[in-house]
């Protein structure tokens, strides 16, 4: 597709979506930057991620949290002291909170009602991306004020979702993301590139699966090998292109969704958070855990600025973001419906 140029409206066929896989990606994040312009500005908005359980009942083969990784050191906050990370959060200038964890069932529905009312005190929006629910939990956590969503499908070639996921169902969890869109939630889901098995033709259904659910936010990721997990020998450089492309080919066909420049990015590319503003991304997610917690939240090793004060990273961030000519919005930042 040398011939790629922008437009309002795009309609890939899965030959071209392959196509621009396989490209080098050059002309591809020029015109996702274009189209990220024309759909959703210059604003980057911020959303604070409080990861506030790394306990997991689940036995994801990438993940370095794990159920059955006994080397991780476990814990959970107390509701007092995610309240005072979120407002924290608020103090730094944030808009939305992410709420993150394991599907830890410690965080009973009560629990998390009680959490998300208390948070919503606040005028803030508020993000939950604690794994698959029943329909009645994420119906009671939207009463409770729960704006967003997320969930990754991770990978939408079941044989390979079956391998990677022990006792669990990928029907499962794209009932999840029906039921989060039912219920009115902005809905967020995305992938993980570079999985073992995984083929271009695969990478190229998980778009047209975004695009088919009408997702709200993708959020996208080169793996990075864990050393404590079956998939420690799996690093590939070139997964952070292929994310890359994947990522940009989103926006093309999701034009106004909030895309995030994601950690993994910025982990296995030092200037990968930027490189992804400036190829169709529009949002960027800081850890605003403090303290010692912030380090054992390990789904994979050396999470960007992992080991840094939030105030210092925080800076940095909106350094980097005015230093591209873009600027840090000061709205809550839903999806962008007035352009469609
Ligand atoms: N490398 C990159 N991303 C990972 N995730 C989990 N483990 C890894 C890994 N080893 C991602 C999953 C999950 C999100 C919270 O983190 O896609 O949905």
């Amino acid at each position: 597709m040398d011939n790629l140029e922008f437009k309002e409206e795009y309609n890939l066929s899965k030959e071209e979506i392959v196509e621009l896989l396989k490209s080098d990606g050059k002309k591809l994040f020029e015109i996702a930057d274009k189209v990220r312009k024309h759909y959703v500005g210059d604003a980057v908005h911020l959303r604070g991620l409080i990861e506030f359980s790394n306990i997991c009942k689940r036995n994801c083969l990438y993940c370095g949290i794990r159920a059955l990784n006994d080397k991780v050191e476990r814990y959970r906050l107390s509701e007092d002291d995610i309240l005072d990370f979120a407002e924290h959060g608020m103090e730094l200038g944030y808009k939305t909170i992410v709420l993150q964890s394991g599907e830890d069932d410690f965080f009973s529905r009560d629990k998390m009602c009680r959490i998300i009312e208390k948070i919503k005190k606040f005028d803030i929006a508020l993000t939950l991306s604690i794994g698959e629910r029943s329909y009645d939990d994420y119906k009671a956590f939207k009463n409770a004020g729960a704006d967003r969503y997320l969930i990754r499908i991770e990978t939408t070639d079941k044989d390979l979702y079956k391998k990677l996921h022990p006792n669990a169902s990928f029907e499962n969890r794209v009932e999840c993301l029906y039921n989060l869109k039912e219920l009115g939630y902005e809905t967020g889901t995305g992938s993980l590139v570079g999985l073992p098995g995984q083929s271009v033709d695969s990478l190229a259904d998980d778009i047209l699966f975004f695009k088919k659910i009408d997702a709200d936010m993708i959020g996208i990721g080169p793996l990075i090998p864990h050393p404590q997990t079956p998939l420690k020998g799996e690093l590939k450089p070139a997964n952070f292109d292929m994310a890359l492309k994947v990522m940009a080919i989103t926006r093309l066909m999701l034009k106004n969704i909030n895309i995030p420049a994601t950690t993994a990015m910025e982990t296995i590319n030092p200037n990968g958070r930027i490189i992804a503003l400036q190829s169709g991304a529009n949002v960027v997610m800081p850890n605003i855990t403090q303290g010692k917690y912030k380090l054992k939240y390990e789904i994979y090793p050396n999470k960007a600025s992992s080991d840094m004060d939030s105030l210092t990273y925080h800076n940095n961030i909106i350094n980097k973001i005015k230093s591209i000519g873009r600027y840090v919005s000061l709205d809550k930042g839903f999806r962008n419906n007035s352009l469609i």
